[in-house]
């Protein structure tokens, strides 16, 4: 096996990408110190792997959003059901530049984009009428033109301290490999299952 975790990840992505079925198989769980000190947790997409970092993209004036710039320690977890595999990541989360920002946000299908644009994410809604009208208005404008990213709209890349592999094995001794960064350098144990 690689001694290096990060090369060990794109394999085991790349891996459970090219074999599974599931509407979003990039989904993975991100973890969040709440504002209140208890954890907070939510779906996200990965959304790729730059210099050794998770790259993960969203609103970040919402819970999330506030929750990282108190506290950018977090955790994201991964569970890949065709390939029988968790994998635990622990690391910084440190904001995108707004040029990272800006290409994966032109990446978005342009619903997604019109939605970013109009809702304020977690804000309790008044009138969802309001938002339908906007949405078309957004649609109707800026037709055959490109969309501009709202200044709320951003990302996070994921420096990894922690990373654990699990993989499932039939006679439940499921292989576990823990790689920690200790002085720069990845050290990595095995664990009981
Ligand atoms: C499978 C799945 C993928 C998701 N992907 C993202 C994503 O990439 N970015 C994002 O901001 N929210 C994504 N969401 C929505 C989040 O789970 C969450 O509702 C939203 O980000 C607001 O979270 P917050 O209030 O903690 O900021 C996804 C939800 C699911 C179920």
């Amino acid at each position: 096996m690689e001694t290096n975790p990060i090369e060990i990840f794109r394999e085991w992505f790349t891996q459970e990408m090219n074999v599974t079925k599931v509407v979003i198989p990039t989904a993975c769980c991100l973890s969040t110190i709440g504002i209140d000190n208890y954890p907070n947790a939510r779906f996200v997409s990965l959304k790729g792997i730059e210099s050794n970092n998770l790259i993960v993209t969203g609103t970040t004036s919402s819970r999330k959003g506030l929750e990282i710039n108190q506290t950018n320690k977090i955790a994201l977890t991964f569970w890949w059901t065709k390939t029988e595999r968790q994998v635990r990541i622990q690391g910084d989360a440190t904001q995108i530049s707004n040029e990272l920002a800006d290409k994966y946000f032109a990446e978005r299908n342009r619903d997604s984009q019109i939605v970013s644009i109009i809702s304020n994410q977690g804000k309790k809604i008044k009138d969802i009428e309001t938002l339908n009208k906007r949405y078309n208005e957004i649609e109707a404008t800026f037709i055959n033109q490109n969309l501009t990213r709202p200044e709320n709209w951003g990302g996070y890349s994921i420096e990894p301290i922690r990373i654990e592999f699990l993989e499932f094995k039939p006679n439940r001794f499921h292989n576990r490999q823990l790689f920690q960064l200790i002085k720069g350098l990845w050290t990595k144990s095995e664990l009981q299952p």
